[in-house]
């Protein structure tokens, strides 16, 4: 009989890791405090997960509790750990002594050890406990969960070991660190140098616009280095549950060392500016009349995840002046109180602006090249000559593509 799991938190990162251990024979519990969350995947999973909403039932029968709930930042960009804190209360209630807690919320470096730690022991239980953050990328199918290397670390070398143990059933390659607070810093830096290369392309892309350069052909170009260059893109801003917040966790925890942050001060403004200046693009080339198209609301390709989107600043700056605003996602039925048009009878000249935020698959499918209005293109998604509109190309300007 294989070890029992339990999986706190069923989202973006709990659940594919759910699905992995079922598929390797683990008997998998998922604790979620969402009744609407549980209620989805048990009708999904049919039995190979059994999701709750009661922590008694599922973690006093756990050998391993992997917890996976959000880790967001609150208005002053200040790390909000309300959902580990919440979450770590009613796994200390209920594990029983001997079990392996893990940790793989993404956090600042010291928060196993300074927050999660106390509180367990605690409990007067016995213990391992480990951190390892997850690098999952939604959407991705080059690189599903078991094929990205998986960082790992432990309070001690028998947590460790444990934590390693698990990991190894479904991951091809684990990595040791050290220490738990390297493997919460080695997360945190994957993400800032994600945040502080985007936030750069799209300095750049504003810069190249008004220069009349083709940002897209520099980065090709530049590309054929063989070494010391890695290529970003711009966009209309960045978005995601990850890489507009994660930085401010570091830029919070050097602070309180007193140490500085300013590049990732600096992404942030850049990043904000990008989506401030697409809003503005398409201001300035209609008026109140106009019927506008957006497309694309999630903030990534091919996946539901609206989560700190540029669309919603877009929107709030075009609400603002009252256009006449329709958007369409396959993805994303309903989002900040509008529904998404059906693409069946789509006809893009029914828009004097259509402005394409989100480079979904489903849009290859859209007749662009017969479109008259004023096509405002955030992603190099509509490439080659022959088209009718007057095409904005974010990186690019007017009228090239
Ligand atoms: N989404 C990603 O692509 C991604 C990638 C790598 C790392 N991460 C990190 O993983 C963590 C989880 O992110 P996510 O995207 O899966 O979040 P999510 O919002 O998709 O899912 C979190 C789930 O946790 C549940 N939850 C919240 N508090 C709970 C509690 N106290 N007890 C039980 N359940 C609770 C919620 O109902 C929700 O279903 C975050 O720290 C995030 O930064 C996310």
């Amino acid at each position: 009989m294989k070890e029992t799991i339990t999986i706190v938190g069923l989202g973006y990162v709990g659940l594919p890791l759910a699905k992995a251990f079922a598929s390797k024979g683990f008997n998998v519990f998922g604790y979620d405090s969402s009744e609407e969350k549980v209620k989805s995947v048990n009708e999904k999973e049919q039995g190979k997960i059994i999701a709750t909403t009661e922590p008694d039932e599922c973690i006093q029968h756990s050998d391993f509790i992997i917890i996976c709930v959000p880790t967001p930042i609150n208005e002053r960009k200040e790390p909000d750990l309300s959902y580990i804190s919440s979450a770590v209360e009613e796994v200390g209630k209920y594990f029983k002594s001997g079990s392996t807690i893990i940790l793989e919320s993404t956090t600042y470096p010291g928060t196993l050890e300074e927050v999660v730690k106390p509180r367990l022991e605690k409990t007067g239980k016995d213990f391992y406990l480990g951190y390892s953050p997850e690098r999952l990328d939604p959407g991705n199918k080059i690189y599903p969960l078991e094929r990205i290397p998986k960082i790992i670390s432990g309070i001690n070398k028998e947590s460790l070991e444990k934590v390693k143990w698990l990991y190894s059933q479904i991951i091809e390659a684990v990595v040791e660190v050290s220490n738990t607070k390297t493997a919460e810093a080695t997360k945190l830096v994957e993400n800032v140098f994600r945040a502080v290369n985007i936030s750069l392309a799209n300095e750049l892309a504003m810069i190249f616009e008004q220069m009349g350069i083709n940002t897209y052909e520099v980065i090709e170009a530049a590309k054929t280095k063989p070494y010391g260059f890695m290529p970003f893109y711009p966009g209309p801003g960045i978005g995601g549950h990850c890489i507009p917040v994660d930085p401010f966790y570091l830029a919070w925890k050097a602070k309180q060392v007193g140490a500085e942050s300013k590049f990732i001060e600096l992404a942030g403004e850049i990043s904000y500016k990008m989506t401030k200046h697409v809003a503005e693009l398409i201001t300035v080339n209609t008026d109140d009349s106009s019927k506008i198209l957006i497309l694309g609301v999630a903030y990534k390709r091919d996946i539901p995840d609206t989560r700190n989107s540029p669309a919603k600043l877009i929107l709030e700056e075009l609400n603002r002046d009252n256009r006449r605003i329709d958007y369409l996602d396959p993805y994303v039925p309903e989002y900040e109180g509008l529904k998404s048009i059906e693409s069946g009878n789509l006809n893009l000249n029914e828009y004097e602006c259509v402005v394409l935020l989100t480079d979904h698959e489903e849009f290859k499918e859209l007749n662009f090249r017969s479109y008259t209005g004023v096509l405002i293109d955030t992603r190099n998604f509509i490439i080659g000559s022959g088209l009718k509109c007057m095409y904005i190309g974010i990186g690019k300007g007017y009228g090239r593509d």
